[in-house]
């Protein structure tokens, strides 16, 4: 799909905007690559829109804001369907001008099930998700839709806290007077006419890098503070999201961002928001399996094989030991063994008490009396590890829920590599394979992109200086999509590097949940230091 104009006009689809040849008054500005001005926002091309927002208190807002669509952000793009950014500036609310020239940027992307997303045909903030020339949802040709179809915001109506019908971040941000950055992303059922994979590992973290250059090489033309660039994404898109956060300005990616012609600037983001992260993939099966192992698979009504959890559990006791990891507020080590304790103390039973503490009388009474397990002193509700996993009931995915032994799920998909559709990327899943693969090894490529995928890796392997300072991460109590230790471990990980880490877990709450969205609008104002003008 032809999004975008010709060399040197910085692009603008489907937008009535005033023409110019080139794009504000230094389009050669440090900051931009060789290409000219093909990276240089054009501050006048915008159209100016007017959209009511409510707010976490139910009062209603009119805000009205300037809308710049579809720019593409890298000098050669692949596909500019998804290689392109929405962004969303806010003029006036409730009819008093605001100045957003020195207001944070929130980065929102709206990627699901690590398909692709595009920006591309929205009309408005909030209107990006999947879609665009993407195949319809769901696996791709020729990949059996898996235990792990993931639920994508966007397209289907999904109300994340990304993407979505409701896009609450997005909307919530600007009517505080923020700066909003809508990026599209490749992802990984995209395949050409030659029948190759352009979406798959690492596409989609390399094009939102490039996006993040694209606004920092545009500084003083697009309007905010590129150096207080928050992150935000739920699921596939809070791993990226926080995979953002986590390699900033990493070496690693630099080869593929040049291919790109992205802009030669920092990528580094100032904070990380990310709600349930499907993370940490590698290690996501034994996770799994320790957290869900002893809990019905949702399509069978059966547990798992018992083999392969087992298995699959004694492989996150040897992986957590080897994080060396601390649990927040004097926990100490974080082991298979204490991990429970640890998840009860630190997030559940305080999740638990905050929503029981938020209750009426009779509606906690009621809750109280169809939840046995867990029991509320008036101050405070306890339970024990058993009780809640058989609380949650049902756990969303078979085993193993990531590496399939038939290739079938998304995160197969996403590390597949030129015609292939998916391939194996665990030792384990690779030996047990299914499928026929010679050699039952992980393909030799398969270690370095997996790091280039992993937040993990840029914590505690590279202790990456350039990461951000601030997270805000957020998970449901009930989301069986990965385990509930992966959000907790990347806590502890830039927790234990000294970084300001905010992490909750939502009470009951199912995957996808954003339950304070006001919050972390306010916890933005917060650590950039930003106050409305
Ligand atoms: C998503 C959900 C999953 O269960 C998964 O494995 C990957 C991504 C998602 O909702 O984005």
């Amino acid at each position: 799909m032809g999004i975008g104009a010709g060399a040197g006009v910085a692009a603008v689809g489907g937008v009535a905007v005033t023409a110019r040849a080139s794009s504000g008054p230094d389009s050669s500005t440090q900051g931009t690559t060789g290409s000219g001005s093909s990276l240089a926002f054009d501050p006048d091309a915008h159209t100016t829109l007017t959209t009511s927002v409510t707010g976490t208190d139910g009062t209603t807002h009119s805000v009205t804001y300037r809308f710049w669509k579809a720019i593409t952000y890298v000098a050669r793009p692949v596909d500019e369907t998804y290689q392109s950014l929405n962004v969303s500036v806010p003029v006036e609310i409730d009819g008093r001008a605001v100045d957003a020239s020195d207001a944070p940027i929130l980065f929102a992307n709206s990627v699901g099930g690590y398909m692709p997303s595009s920006v591309a045909g929205a009309t408005g903030i909030g209107g990006g998700g999947m879609g665009g020339g993407a195949p319809g949802g769901g696996a791709p040709s020729g990949t059996p839709s898996a235990s792990a179809a993931p639920s994508a915001p966007g397209a289907n109506g999904n109300t994340n806290a990304t993407g979505g019908a409701l896009a609450t971040n997005q909307l919530l941000a600007l009517a505080a007077g923020y700066v909003v950055v809508e990026p599209g992303a490749r992802g990984r059922t995209l395949k050409d006419s030659a029948g190759e994979y352009y979406g798959v590992a690492p596409a989609a973290i390399v094009d939102l890098k490039a996006a993040v250059r694209y606004v920092r090489a545009n500084r003083g033309r697009i309007p905010g503070n590129t150096d207080r660039i928050v992150s935000a994404g739920t699921s596939a898109g809070g791993a990226l999201s926080s995979l953002l956060g986590a390699s900033g300005d990493s070496a690693l990616y630099e080869p593929y961002l040049k291919e790109l012609g992205a802009a030669d600037a920092s990528d580094a983001v100032f904070a990380a928001g990310a709600w349930c992260p499907i993370t940490d993939l590698e290690h996501a099966d034994g996770a799994y399996e320790w957290n869900w192992g002893g809990n019905a698979v949702q399509s069978t009504g059966k547990t798992a094989d018992r083999t392969v959890s087992q298995q699959l559990k004694a492989q996150f006791a040897e992986y957590q030991a080897g994080l060396r990891l601390r649990g927040l507020n004097g926990f100490g080590p974080l082991t298979a063994r204490n991990y429970d304790a640890y998840l009860l103390r630190q997030y559940l039973e305080p999740s638990a008490t905050a929503y029981l503490a938020g209750l009426t009388d009779s509606a906690r009474a009621a809750y109280l009396a169809a939840n046995s397990f867990l029991t509320w002193d008036g101050r405070k509700a306890t339970f024990t590890w058993d009780g809640f996993l058989a609380h949650v009931g049902a756990r969303k995915k078979t085993a193993p829920a990531f590496d399939a032994f038939d290739l079938s799920t998304g995160e197969n998909n996403l590390f597949g590599a030129g015609t292939t559709a998916a391939r194996h990327f665990t030792a384990y899943g690779a030996r047990n394979d299914t499928t026929g693969l010679s050699g039952r090894r992980v393909a030799s490529d398969i270690p370095a992109l997996l790091d280039l995928m992993n937040p993990m890796y840029h914590l505690l392997t590279e202790r990456n200086p350039r990461r951000c300072k601030h997270w805000w991460i957020r998970l449901g109590t009930k989301d069986t999509d990965t385990s509930l230790t992966v959000s907790a471990n990347l806590a502890a990980a830039a927790a234990g590097l000294g970084d300001d880490v905010n992490h909750l877990y939502y009470w009951d709450q199912g995957h996808g949940a954003n339950t304070d969205p006001g919050d972390f609008i306010a916890w933005i104002a917060e650590v950039t230091g930003y106050r409305k003008r």
